[in-house]
């Protein structure tokens, strides 16, 4: 069987001796030396100035609203997994959608400037399969209205933007370390986080609120990091070079053999890419549909990501309509895209699509 994506694992021996590390100083969680140790590394390999490490990429998204005290409406894209919009929801904010750029697949900066209201509180922008957004448009946009910038940029580990890491823009990014991540701690996520000030509320905020053993001077939640996942993270990074590499050789198959059939994602031109996806866009619904079920009938399952478009959630209120984000949602496949996917099995993918058009 061959699925959209397959979980990266490392040496096994390297694994096991991280393992007995923690055995043999019993700590296993609570901002253990694993935890400290992989947000360094981290923070060194991809750029960035301050990074705080949690539990997965939702909950990332969770602490950086409360980090910057969001509330009311956020203007946000309707074309992205749930987690983006549900995390609002649940945080009592109302998500309000911009409509997406058919080509690049991200929020189009003219929707965001439509969409604000005097209870917009912030924008909440994705880089689309790793697609750096219009960081400069939107950081424009938001200086003008006062509003505050949260990037899920769960899909861009390791994307730089005119030279430095896309984490960077914005005041938090968020990333997710979940098992089919091009980077992952089987769980986990973390937070980038640029005023120096604001990491240390962070910090309260992923572990109860508490500041010490006296002090607890913000609601927060447990959403901590633990020290197998830290484990399975510095191995996984010990490697990412190798697997970008194996993944940009899919990439590149896949462009060449598939241009003209299907329609990619325009890529940021300012941008570098981290070849976490390959998307690709029919002229139709049941064109879409016919190449599904030949490759299923292989044994083969790319995944209808992103769909359905968010702003047909039913738990939204009011009702919202983009018609661009239903319109390529009910149109896009993701191809089975990691990095040890067989040069076979891919040219059989190929085959397969192409046939079925
Ligand atoms: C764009 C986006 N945001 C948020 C998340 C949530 O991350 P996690 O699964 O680590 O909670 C995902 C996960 O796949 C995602 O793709």
């Amino acid at each position: 069987m061959i699925n959209v994506t397959k979980t990266y694992l490392p040496n096994k021996e390297k694994y096991k001796q991280y393992v007995d590390e923690i055995y043999t100083n019993g700590w296993v969680t609570n901002n253990g030396p694993l935890v400290q140790k992989l947000e360094k590394r981290l923070a060194e390999y991809l750029g960035v100035k301050n990074i705080v490490l949690v539990s997965n990429g939702t909950v990332a998204l969770e602490i950086a609203y409360r980090t910057l005290g969001l509330k009311g409406f956020v203007v946000t894209t309707p074309f992205s997994f749930v987690a983006t919009t549900s995390s609002l929801v649940t945080n009592g904010i109302l998500p309000i959608f911009a409509d997406i750029d058919p080509k690049t697949l991200n929020i189009d900066p003219h929707c965001i400037e439509q969409a604000i209201t005097p209870n917009t509180s912030a924008i909440l922008s994705v880089h689309v399969f790793g697609n750096a957004c219009d960081v400069e448009s939107i950081g424009a946009i938001a200086k003008q209205h006062d509003l505050k910038v949260v990037y899920d940029a769960a899909h861009a580990f390791d994307v730089e933007h005119k030279g430095q890491s896309v984490l960077n823009y914005g005041d938090i990014s968020t990333l997710s370390f979940h098992a089919t991540k091009l980077f992952h701690s089987i769980e986990g996520g973390a937070l980038i986080i640029n005023d120096d000030a604001l990491v240390e509320k962070a910090r309260y905020l992923i572990n109860f609120g508490i500041k010490n053993a006296e002090e607890i001077p913000h609601l927060g939640t447990n959403a901590k990091m633990n020290e197998f996942e830290a484990a399975m993270g510095l191995c996984v990074l010990d490697d990412i070079e190798e697997i970008q590499s194996a993944r940009k050789k899919v990439y590149e198959l896949y462009t060449n053999e598939l241009c003209g059939y299907v329609q990619f994602q325009e890529q940021n031109p300012d941008a570098t890419q981290n070849y976490s996806y390959f998307p690709v866009v029919f002229e139709s619904e049941e064109q879409l549909q016919k190449v599904q079920k030949a490759l299923n009938e292989q044994d083969i399952f790319p995944r209808r990501y992103f769909y359905p478009s968010l702003d047909t959630l039913s738990y939204i209120e009011p009702k919202q309509q983009c018609s661009i984000s239903r319109e390529i949602s009910k149109r896009i496949l993701c191809l089975p895209m990691y990095a040890d996917l067989l040069r076979d099995d891919q040219l059989r993918i190929i085959t397969i699509l192409k046939g079925a058009l």
